[in-house]
């Protein structure tokens, strides 16, 4: 992958400056940097949505002391006062819905629909772990001695410390947040540079749920400054990380290293198999929907669709006419399908993998170049590529882009055994009309979601989130399954 310019300028202020750029927050102030980051607008790059604060290792410490400082009295903090505030950010988002969805298209590129949709699951989130917290049961159980009680509760872990990507601005931080803090735990935030507005928007919101100061502090800055001392700090006690694989590694070692709790949400590979059988509308959607919505940049996408033989040209056929029908051009657009991708970086990354798939040998079915429209942006329609075969690196590396591979193979057969042969295992897709093929799909492919005759991409915010291999590591996100991250069991053992 080339790297040419990065869109972001960085800004130095003078110290003292006041009001000039978006601040961070943490002890219960905002504050202050000296160091800012221009937000670029990928569907403009002439539309600057802010400066934000990008915050030293000294501040970060800050925060990092503030959380810890905080957090003794928030792990006592009254159940019914947690659930109210948790509900009210939820309210509150919701309220906002159409105002934060477009600054989330205008921020990270994703259509207004898809920013007003994230912003809604974002406010469930909160609301569900609103209630979720007067739900915290723990379990009786007879001894083997007599005349012994034993109970398992659960208490919060400490201070977690959240290391977020850029492509779900709002719903990836509300899914860590909203249970950190409902189980009793303190937050740092360090949102993506990329992404910055989301984050201070929720973190506004947050500030004025009545809590406490130290409580949820956000801070922005790089990964080698701020994410660097949040994964090795002793004060912080575990580490919630979705981002990239290499990332994902140097947060786990740092945090091994010192015996913090980690979890990692990291790449996909997707499969998504399309057999003889299949509704060809519902695997023409399926495809459409899970490789190529929200620009293919979901850990999530269908980037490998695996097709048998007796449907494979039609299928083909069917999905490259839909294809030709997206309009790729500024999220905020009216009929935008597809947005830009994040920034300059990533679209290299995108024609730097299309160009190996055309040295690999596979054919170019649909798109494959950057198009230009009344903005400057970086707009790139969806690629579909033909006659491939899953040992080229376009069907083992993640690309993250707009990008998909049809692979086709002989039978249902072949195909569990290609979609299983990654170092992936976040989501997987079938589209068929058998319950034997649909049921053996979901027993034995090598996954953490499933989908039948649904996109792999799209998921619900009450169940459990996560995979197999390379793709996740700890416990599963949402739902209830959320505590095993945060919250540790405690056993007790009684007697009169
Ligand atoms: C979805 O597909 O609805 O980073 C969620 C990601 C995932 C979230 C995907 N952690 O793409």
């Amino acid at each position: 992958m080339v790297e040419t310019e990065t869109v972001f300028i960085f800004i130095f202020l003078p110290i003292g400056v006041e009001n000039q750029m978006y601040k961070n927050f943490f002890a219960g102030q905002w504050m202050d940097a000296t160091d800012a980051i221009d937000n670029i607008n990928p569907s403009d790059t002439s539309d600057c949505i802010g400066q934000f604060a990008m915050a030293s290792k000294r501040q970060t410490e800050e925060a990092i002391d503030a959380a810890f400082d905080a957090f003794p009295q928030w792990a006592k903090s009254p159940l019914q006062q947690r659930s109210e505030m948790l509900d009210k950010i939820g309210d509150e988002i919701l309220s906002r819905k159409q105002e934060l969805g477009q600054m989330l298209a205008r921020e990270e590129g994703k259509t207004l629909l898809e920013g007003i949709g994230e912003v809604v699951r974002a406010a469930q989130v909160f609301k569900f772990f609103g209630a979720q917290v007067v739900r915290q049961a723990g379990e009786i159980f007879d001894s083997v001695r007599p005349g012994v009680d034993v109970s398992v509760t659960r208490s919060p872990v400490g201070v977690v410390g959240l290391i977020l990507p850029w492509n779900f601005p709002i719903a990836i931080p509300a899914w860590k947040i909203a249970p950190a803090l409902a189980y009793g735990n303190c937050v740092v935030f360090k949102p993506s540079e990329l992404v910055p507005a989301l984050a201070h928007a929720l973190t506004e919101i947050i500030s004025r749920s009545g809590i406490p100061a130290g409580v949820f502090n956000l801070v922005m800055g790089r990964g080698e400054v701020v994410g660097s001392c949040i994964a090795n700090s002793s004060k912080v006690h575990a580490v919630s990380f979705t981002g990239s694989i290499s990332t994902g590694r140097s947060v786990a070692s740092a945090c091994v290293a010192r015996m913090a709790k980690i979890q990692l949400e990291m790449g996909g590979k997707n499969p998504l198999v399309v057999l003889d059988d299949a509704n060809l509308v519902t695997a023409v959607d399926c495809a459409v929907q899970g490789a190529f919505y929200s620009t293919g940049q979901r850990c999530t996408a269908s980037s490998r669709l695996i097709v048998t033989s007796g449907i494979h040209d039609r299928f083909v056929e069917a999905l490259s006419r839909r294809l030709m029908d997206l309009k790729t051009d500024h999220a905020l657009k009216d009929g935008t399908d597809i947005g830009p991708v994040i920034d300059q970086r990533q679209l290299d990354k995108d024609l730097g993998y299309i160009q190996v798939g055309i040295d690999e040998g596979a054919t170019l079915k649909c798109g494959g170049e950057q198009v230009y429209r009344d903005t400057e942006g970086f707009y790139l329609p969806p690629v579909l590529f033909t006659n491939t075969h899953n040992d080229m690196r376009i069907n083992r590396e993640e690309i993250f882009g707009p990008v998909a591979s049809v692979i086709c193979v002989s039978n249902y057969d072949e195909a569990l055994s290609v979609a299983n042969d990654t170092a992936f295992g976040l989501s997987a897709g079938i589209v068929t009309n058998s319950l034997k093929y649909a049921s053996d799909f979901k027993r034995n492919v090598e996954s953490g979601i499933v989908a039948v005759n649904l996109p792999t991409a799209g998921v619900d915010y009450h169940v459990p989130f996560g995979g197999t291999k390379n793709s996740s590591y700890g416990a599963r996100e949402q739902g209830q399954y959320a505590k095993e991250f945060y919250t540790t069991v405690k056993t007790s053992y009684t007697t009169a």
